[in-house]
């Protein structure tokens, strides 16, 4: 079994290199974080925000769960979503998905994967939902793809359909909602064309996303 030695040595080693570059480098982020971006994405270890975005501590507000979910009962995901936009004031929220993520193939392939099966229902139905758009392609790895981006636009509806972002529209808060598919084999981030600003109608945004994965060459 490995020892936690070898990450306090990192720790100290990346500690004394940022305090080199910046010696004010952690007062100054100790008094206050001001990040300009939420990200709302997937626990998978290989999908991670900082190094993806190229961000520095204190530039992104970070929420993941299996799946990248927003699920309008998860206190935990509501109140990352309302901290990020009420008290940090976050300028883009992202919901980023990634391709191979090992929950939605599961759904894809109705294998289980135990008590996170439970979590999992809510992928399902969006499965459900597009069964006409995912029963058309027939390999495993594609209809989990396939899923993975539908996956994305749904949560975006969802993070639309809030409470949170409703009335923070409604208040005249400029925010703005995407959706991202990320590519583990290439480590590039796509666009869903679900970007929503509140000053548009997010399901005509929902809806165009959704065609525009029917007829992939007119992907934004
Ligand atoms: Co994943």
């Amino acid at each position: 079994m490995c020892s936690l030695d070898g990450l306090f040595a990192n720790n100290k080693a990346w500690s004394a290199q940022c305090i080199a570059a910046d010696a004010d480098y952690f007062t100054r982020l100790a008094h206050q974080q001001a990040p300009r971006f939420l990200w709302i994405g997937c626990s998978d270890s290989r999908v991670s925000a900082n190094e993806i975005l190229g961000l520095q501590p204190g530039e992104v507000f970070v929420h993941r769960n299996i799946a990248n979910l927003v699920v309008h009962s998860d206190l935990n995901c509501l109140s990352v979503l309302q901290y990020a936009v009420e008290a940090l004031k976050v300028e883009h929220i992202m919901v980023v998905g990634h391709y191979g993520c090992g929950g939605v193939q599961a759904v894809a392939e109705h294998r289980s994967v135990g008590l996170a099966d439970n979590w999992l229902r809510h992928v399902e139905d969006i499965a459900q939902k597009h069964d006409d758009r995912l029963s058309a392609v027939e390999n495993d790895t594609e209809r989990g793809a396939r899923l993975c981006e539908l996956n994305v636009i749904e949560q975006v509806a969802n993070v639309c359909r809030t409470t949170i972002l409703r009335r923070a529209w409604y208040r005249g808060q400029r925010i703005e909602v995407h959706g991202l598919v990320y590519g583990l084999a290439d480590g590039l981030l796509r666009r869903m064309g679900v970007s929503v600003n509140g000053t548009q109608s997010w399901i005509d945004r929902y809806q165009s996303s959704l065609q525009s994965l029917d007829s992939p060459t007119s992907m934004t």
